[in-house]
């Protein structure tokens, strides 16, 4: 356990996922982490500060001018004297302040001065996630360095809204905040992944394209997985709306040409996982200009041509990575087809799932997959996204140590 010993401050501003924040307290002391609060205001219209100092065996910082804090300690040293700076939850309002370096509260103050690492758990209602500043800011954080943990998807605590915004959960946090504090070795450190994720976009002309409902969530989530592993993980990703995993090289692609090239160019590596949705066909020759509809013409017909098959070429390769993984995305015979694909595409795993559209797979978070290799098939529980890459990962290091 890296957090033992370690020295988290905690900064819980204004939303409603704050009530588990007094949870995260308690999960991460009972790990023997040490942690100090700072409240924003708006922190203190949901939990009060006597239940977070309560809970923490600690002073809760809240005010930038306050004097005896100042005097006591001061807010630089509040910002250094740690070990990870903790920001749960982690309101629009505050990353949009830390994107843009203000400063007019203690919290934005002890972000801008803290030079020791920090982890942010989003928590937001949906429409607020999606929002552009919100993507904005959080590109503008991710590339200063702050890491982030969730948020998740599912039902809001304040409305029935359902989508992205929920506070990941404290346990996920802990373990977010343990696998960042932890500089040992680990199971992967020197081994190089790639991972493909997402769709891809065929163009037909300049503004349409072919596209399918691949989220990438899957795909990034085991990008994720392996870089907390120790991989040197290159994501190779075509166009979705969830941010960049954590400590993962991101290439980003639109069609399987280009995502082809940017897995081959990343070669070699020693586990390549080929979880992009890859449209199988594109249209044979796109238009230059948009085009156009006219009265009385006929309707056009798209010609397609096939796309390269990205799996089935790292399968084949000369510098094949010792471990090739492919998913299986079938609606109908999903075990036999995944036998087929083993051989056809020159891979060692195939992870299966049913994604007809009662399972809700596409585009959801949860997976229920066979793992289906030349040793057999093995059927593995319905598990989140996030679990089926923890778990994938932890199997593809297990099988690279065995050589
Ligand atoms: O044949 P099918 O598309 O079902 O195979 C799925 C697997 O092959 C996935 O791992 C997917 O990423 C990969 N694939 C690919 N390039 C393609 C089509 C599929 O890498 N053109």
């Amino acid at each position: 356990m890296a957090l033992s010993g370690k020295r988290i401050l905690l900064i819980i501003s204004g939303g409603i996922a704050a009530y588990k924040s007094l949870d995260l307290i308690r999960r991460l002391r009972e790990r023997g982490a040490s942690v100090r609060p700072i409240m924003t205001k708006g922190a203190q219209e949901f939990v009060t500060p006597l239940a977070v100092g309560a809970l923490a065996a600690d002073h809760v910082f809240t005010d930038l001018f306050s004097r005896q804090d100042e005097q006591d300690v001061g807010h630089i040293r509040l910002a250094r004297d740690c070990d990870l700076v903790l920001i749960a939850p982690a309101t629009a309002d505050l990353m949009a302040k830390a994107a843009h370096g203000l400063a007019d509260d203690l919290a934005s103050t002890v972000l801008l001065a803290t030079d020791r690492p920090v982890l942010a758990a989003p928590a937001m209602n949906p429409k607020m996630w999606a929002h552009p500043a919100t993507k904005r800011n959080i590109e503008t954080l991710q590339h200063d360095g702050i890491r982030f943990i969730g948020p998740a998807a599912g039902e809001m605590a304040e409305s029935r809204e359902a989508g992205t915004g929920r506070m990941a959960e404290p346990l996920e946090i802990v373990a977010a905040a343990d696998s960042l504090l932890d500089d040992g070795p680990k199971p992967l450190t020197g081994r190089k992944a790639i991972v493909t994720s997402g769709p891809t976009h065929e163009p037909i002309d300049p503004v349409r394209y072919i596209a399918n409902r691949s989220s990438g969530r899957q795909g990034h989530a085991i990008a994720a997985a392996l870089a907390r592993l120790g991989a040197d993980v290159t994501l190779v990703s075509g166009p979705v709306t969830i941010p960049d995993p954590a400590g993962v090289r991101v290439v980003h692609v639109e069609r399987a040409e280009e995502m082809r090239d940017a897995v081959l160019a990343a070669l070699p590596a020693d586990v390549a996982v080929m979880v992009a949705a890859v449209a199988d066909w594109r249209v044979a020759s796109a238009a230059d200009q948009k085009i156009k509809k006219h009265p009385g013409e006929s309707i056009p017909t798209l010609a397609l041509t096939e796309n390269p098959d990205i799996l089935k070429t790292v399968g084949h390769h000369t510098t094949r990575p010792k471990l090739v993984i492919g998913f299986a995305a079938e609606t109908q015979d999903v075990e036999a087809n995944a036998k087929v694909k083993l051989d056809r595409k020159g891979a060692d795993i195939i992870v299966a799932n049913d994604v007809s559209p009662a399972t809700g797979v596409m585009g959801g978070t949860r997976n229920s997959v066979k793992l289906v290799s030349r040793d057999g098939v093995e059927q593995w529980p319905d598990l989140s996204k996030d679990e089926v890459a923890e778990r994938l990962a932890a199997m593809i290091s297990e099988q690279l140590m065995r050589g």
